[in-house]
């Protein structure tokens, strides 16, 4: 097993790689805590015998929403929690999300940690202490920084996990080393069919470097004043995407990728050879990367990003693979882009 640790401003989190689920209760620091969790993760994951009390709540991102959110108050309620309770997600990073959102509110704030039971939330959900829900469209607009206590990443839960919901979490790897690790691009454009077979050695690995790079960028800029901005490459197109298509998060961001290289190379940040490295990593992947959407509606999604300041989005760029930058682009020049690059439906 490996740790890595972010600093927070209020709290540390220990990101605990290839610890196994069955050892949780060592990291728990009451016997009966409160666990929350969907009905597949439920189905999936022995926690039967678990001490404790269990909320389940739907799956989906239209759940992730204050409705949910108030209903798990309401059975913390009911369930007698108070102040000392502690609370467990364990799922993958809706549950996440939602838990940690919960546990950073309920009575102004419980102790809380999480079992990331997706490839998604072992590489970047779980980690880095952002926790919220959606609100009117808007995705992730309600929210708190908190770091959970502890992470732990079991690479046997990934075993009952879709096709389609490994690939979300290859997502956003090519995005980690996209970014900022060059090494981990080449390790990937070297390993893709292993690591699309779930080979453990090799998902271990992609796991320490996500988290390792995600924790480092998050323990210099918690709140996402400046760094850490980058890791939302690929997001920009990938989160209005996933509204207007209705696509899995990392379907979406894998075409926001595609979106986002083509906009460095057309700003003379990125060479095309390297684009094309991109690209055909992704596809290796099976990661989609052709995009066809409604180019009104797509726009419109864009609008409401929230890193736009009025007529501007900062928007992250690849100045060469391993390195990110942040630059304004005008909405105009999003909409040439979609133009572009978008095939209309
Ligand atoms: N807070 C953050 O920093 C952050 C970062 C990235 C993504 N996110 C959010 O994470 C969400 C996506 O996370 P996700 O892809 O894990 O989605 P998810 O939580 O919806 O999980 C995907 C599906 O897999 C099922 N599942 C989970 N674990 C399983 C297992 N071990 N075996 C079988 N099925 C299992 C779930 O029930 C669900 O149906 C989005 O809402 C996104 O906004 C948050
Ligand atoms: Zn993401």
């Amino acid at each position: 097993m490996k740790t890595v640790t972010i600093q927070g401003n209020r709290a540390r989190s220990n990101i605990l790689i290839g610890e196994r689920l069955e050892n949780l209760y060592q990291y728990v620091p009451v016997s009966q805590p409160i666990i929350i969790t969907d009905v597949n993760v439920q189905k999936n994951c022995p926690m039967d015998s678990m001490p404790g009390d269990i909320i389940t709540i739907g799956t989906g991102e239209k759940i992730k929403t204050l409705k949910t959110v108030k209903d798990v108050y309401t059975q913390l309620v009911s369930l007698g929690a108070d102040r000392s309770s502690f609370i467990v997600g364990i799922g993958g990073g809706i549950v996440c999300d939602i838990a940690g959102f919960v546990a950073s509110t309920f009575m102004r704030g419980v102790r809380f940690g999480f079992v990331a039971t997706t490839l998604l939330a072992q590489v970047d959900a779980s980690v880095g202490g952002k926790n919220g829900v959606n609100f009117n469209g808007y995705k992730n607009m309600i929210g708190v920084f908190n770091q959970p206590e502890f992470v732990i990443c079991d690479p046997e839960l990934l075993k009952t996990l879709s096709e389609r919901e490994i690939l979300c979490g290859l997502a956003e790897i090519v995005k980690h080393a996209a970014i900022g690790d060059i090494d981990l691009f080449t390790f990937l454009e070297q390993h893709h069919e292993n690591a699309g077979a779930l080979d453990s050695q090799i998902i271990e690995r992609l796991v320490l470097d996500s988290v390792t790079l995600k924790s480092s960028i998050v323990s210099r800029d918690e709140t996402e004043r400046g760094e850490r901005r980058i890791l939302n490459f690929g997001h920009t197109f990938g989160h209005a995407l996933e509204k207007v298509m209705g696509v899995p998060h990392g379907e979406a961001v894998s075409m926001g990728i595609t979106i986002a290289s083509a906009l460095s190379v057309k700003r003379g940040l990125l060479a095309v050879e390297d684009e094309q490295r991109i690209l055909s990593l992704m596809k290796h992947l099976k990661l989609p990367t052709r995009v066809e959407s409604e180019h009104e509606q797509l726009f419109d999604a864009l609008g409401k990003d929230k890193k736009r300041e009025s007529n501007f989005i900062n928007f992250v760029l690849l100045d060469g693979i391993g390195t990110a930058v942040v630059e304004k682009i005008s909405l105009e020049e999003l909409k040439d882009a979609i133009d572009e690059k978008i095939r209309p439906k």
